[in-house]
């Protein structure tokens, strides 16, 4: 099955990226939201990572056109009708998107594949409230999705063998090295990130140094374009905690557990940069204080 048109639902960070990038790869995509607000500034985000690849010299003018003759926005579920491809990438909770893909799987014709760009919840959970558990997979982007040249995609016990490998193809066709993992939790790089992120509040616990002096140390050290404070106020606290949350329920081991700082932080709605506040002060975005904590 040729893939011609892809539906994005949720224009947030994660799916105003996943849209922008397949558009620019030449697929028709239709992106929705929820409300004409939220879908506008979806939109405009687009429309200014756009605007910057051009005046880098990195897009033309004539491929930005392209890619907004291609890219179209609705509020409306039944747009995504004719796509060959949709990719859920909406709030991280089990019975939205659960009920989001029921109401998909009634409206798009039987061959349509349904990805769900979830960073922790088993896709198999989602894919059951479908009935095409087969013609479903995980495909997990990264933050900033533009830049970022990863792609998981996730087989789960139901996937038909020749969806994922269209769906790894796909992958490739956007640009991004597909990897193929497993539908374990957190999958390959949230196994392995995760419980950094959370030693590393450990170890801010214990005393083992500043947030100034680990995150430089794992910069200048390891090479890491971001420390792990810095990380995690760019993923989010919150992100972060909810994933930790999903992965000790299904390990049960200490390593996935949430130090109580991270949670006490969350509570305070402390959640990082988009929230103003995290392990920095983003009073002035262009210079992060550290927090006293
Ligand atoms: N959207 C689009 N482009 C962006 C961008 C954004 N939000 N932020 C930065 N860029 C572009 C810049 O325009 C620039 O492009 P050029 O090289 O073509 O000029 C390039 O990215 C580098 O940006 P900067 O020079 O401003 O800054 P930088 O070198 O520090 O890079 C970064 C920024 C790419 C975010 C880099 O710091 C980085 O890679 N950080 C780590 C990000 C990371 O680990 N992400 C994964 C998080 S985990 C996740 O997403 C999954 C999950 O489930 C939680």
């Amino acid at each position: 099955m040729a893939i011609a048109k892809v539906g994005v639902v949720g224009c947030g960070l994660m799916g105003s990226g996943i849209a922008q990038v397949c558009a620019q790869a030449g697929f028709s995509t239709v992106v929705r939201e929820v409300s004409a607000e939220l879908l506008e500034k979806g939109l405009k985000g687009i429309e200014k990572n756009l605007g910057r690849l051009v005046e880098k010299g990195s897009l033309t003018e004539a491929a930005r056109n392209e890619t907004r003759r291609r890219l179209k926005g609705t509020t409306s579920v039944d747009d995504l009708k004719d796509c060959d491809v949709v990719v859920e990438a909406i709030i991280e909770q089990l019975p939205m998107k659960r009920e989001l893909f029921g109401a998909l799987d009634k409206l798009c014709p039987p061959q349509t594949i349904f990805a769900s760009n979830t960073s922790s919840l088993p896709i198999i959970e989602i894919a059951a409230s479908t009935k095409r558990p087969q013609r479903f997979v995980g495909l997990h982007f990264f933050n900033p999705v533009p830049v970022m040249k990863l792609v998981e995609v996730v087989k789960t016990v139901a996937t038909d063998p020749d969806v994922y490998e269209q769906m790894v193809a796909f992958g490739g066709k956007l640009g991004k090295t597909p990897v193929r993992a497993n539908d374990g939790g957190g999958f390959i790089v949230n196994r392995l990130l995760v419980p950094y992120l959370l030693d590393a509040v450990r170890a801010l616990e214990e005393g083992v140094g500043s947030i100034v002096d680990i995150d430089i140390s794992m910069k200048l050290g390891c090479g890491y374009p971001m420390g792990p404070f810095t990380l995690l106020d760019f993923v989010g606290l919150d992100t972060t905690y909810y994933i930790s949350q999903i992965m000790f329920d299904e390990f049960r081991e200490k390593r996935f557990a949430s130090p109580p700082l991270l949670k006490r932080m969350v509570l305070a709605g402390w959640n990082g940069r988009k929230s103003g506040r995290g392990f920095y002060d983003y009073s002035d975005p262009a210079n992060p204080k550290p927090m006293e904590l």
